[in-house]
């Protein structure tokens, strides 16, 4: 791969844009329902690598121009993913007190406010993408990144993909059932991201497919490391729990293939990334340079 120059201080002028707009769309903490607005802050304030937020900026940036307009839904996107990780860290899925280097929701909160939070955030992505319709008059790509978002992490997306995780916990699974629940829990809010901004961008459908793709890819590689990192790193670099999955006695990539197979797993799905976005006439080498970053992450 050629050098990207300045990889390191492009991802954080990114990830410092990705967090201001991120934190001008959250809810006020006023009224009769500030706690649980202040719940829905704290796990969103807490950091986190805002990868969903700059794939979907850097992928609208390949086709289109106003960046403004894919504001709304690099915040959204991001409160999908939190309302995401506040239910899987719920005692009643994968059950961890840490994430984001910050005890978890439902332990400062409580359980109650764990799951009225999460949900919330749920709804509240979709009041703040409804605001991109005041920004632009072409309403259609608009409507068409919705329908992406909404299916990408329902039944046939992230959720879809994290029920059958939870409901085979501790149970031998096909690898045919392990990659479905990667490409659902994981790739589908990664390929939501990616597909939207490239539809607000002005994509063609044909270009859209190929982004689909290219995000899919990336997912699986994404998850395989997460999963590698659950064995590898320590709690202190990560900010949230190692060692849940073996916890929640859970098939992964890693108890299939071991540490070292998984690891070049994560390089042939980042490769195969890689080379798919290499068929799009539009380059964005920050992208390409990201894909290989996010190969090697620690965190
Ligand atoms: C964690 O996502 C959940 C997975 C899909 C593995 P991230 O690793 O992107 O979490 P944050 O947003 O940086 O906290
Ligand atoms: C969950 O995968 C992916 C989500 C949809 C939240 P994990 O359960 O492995 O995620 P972490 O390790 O808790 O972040
Ligand atoms: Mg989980
Ligand atoms: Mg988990
Ligand atoms: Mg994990």
């Amino acid at each position: 791969m050629e050098h990207y120059e300045n990889f390191k201080e492009e991802l954080q002028i990114r990830t410092e844009y990705a967090e201001k707009v991120i934190r001008r769309w959250l809810p006020k903490e006023s009224g009769f329902a500030r706690t649980m607005a202040e719940a829905m802050n704290y796990s969103m304030c807490a950091g986190g690598k805002r990868l969903r937020p700059i794939l979907l900026l850097e992928t609208f940036r390949m086709f289109g121009e106003d960046e403004q307009l894919a504001e709304p839904f690099m915040a959204g996107i991001e409160m999908i993913h939190t309302h995401s990780l506040i239910h899987d860290d719920l005692p009643a899925i994968d059950n961890d007190d840490y994430r984001r280097g910050r005890l978890t929701t439902h332990k400062v909160y409580g359980e109650a406010m764990g799951v009225l939070s999460g949900v919330s955030l749920l709804n509240y992505a979709y009041e703040t993408m409804l605001k991109t319709f005041e920004m632009t008059s072409d309403a259609d790509r608009v409507i068409r990144a919705l329908k992406i978002m909404s299916e990408k992490t329902g039944i046939h997306g992230m959720l879809g993909g994290q029920s059958v995780d939870v409901e085979n916990d501790g149970k031998e699974i096909s690898r045919e059932m392990l990659d479905y629940i990667y490409e659902h829990k994981t790739s589908a809010l990664i390929e939501a991201s990616m597909m939207a901004g490239a539809i607000l961008g002005g994509a063609d459908e044909e270009q859209t497919a190929l982004i689909e793709k290219v995000a899919s890819a990336i997912g699986m590689a994404f998850q395989i490391q997460d999963d590698i990192l659950d064995v590898t790193s320590s709690s202190q670099e990560l900010g949230k729990p190692v060692h849940s999955d073996e916890k929640n006695h859970k098939v992964t990539y890693v108890t299939l293939f071991g540490v070292e197979k998984a690891s070049e797993q994560v390089l042939q799905f980042s490769e195969q990334a890689q080379s798919i976005l290499e068929n799009l006439s539009n380059k964005n080498k920050f992208l390409t340079a990201l894909i290989m970053e996010m190969a090697s992450r620690r965190k």
